[in-house]
């Protein structure tokens, strides 16, 4: 990684003291920190919009199993996409209830595809596709 640049940035004071009061809010040191973050989030944000482009992601599902055939529709869907799919974690929150977090990784289309279908199913009550990505290591 080579040095860093330094580089001024011009926004009203309004902006800059709500900036300041939520980075203080969530954990960060200083600005900067919480510029390059920005940054970063942007950059996998825009890694998952090239389309055709491999990307990593999670995708959550909490769903009442007792819905009749729920379960097997959820696990069907996921062996249809075994290539994708890599890992399954599932924890069974309650006496109806299950929690599911896949993790896929494809094509960021695909896995948007895959995310919409499960998501989508009748008596699915929460879902939510979590983009990420390794980016470059020097960033
Ligand atoms: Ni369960």
């Amino acid at each position: 990684m080579g040095g860093v640049i330094r580089f001024g940035v011009s926004l009203e004071p309004q902006l800059l003291d709500k900036f300041d009061e939520i980075i203080g809010k969530k954990g960060y040191q200083n600005r900067s920190e919480a510029i390059r973050d920005l940054i970063r989030r942007l950059l996998i944000e825009e890694q998952w919009e090239d389309k055709s482009g491999e990307s990593v992601g999670t995708i959550t599902l909490v769903y009442d199993h007792t819905i009749r055939e729920l379960s097997d529709r959820l696990t069907e869907l996921q062996h249809e996409y075994h290539h994708e799919i890599i890992s399954a974690l599932h924890v069974h929150l309650d006496d109806r209830d299950c929690l599911e977090v896949l993790v896929v990784k494809a094509a960021a289309d695909e896995a948007r595809r895959i995310s919409d279908r499960l998501i989508s199913t009748r008596g699915v009550k929460h879902g939510k596709l979590v983009m990420t990505g390794t980016l470059s290591s020097e960033w």
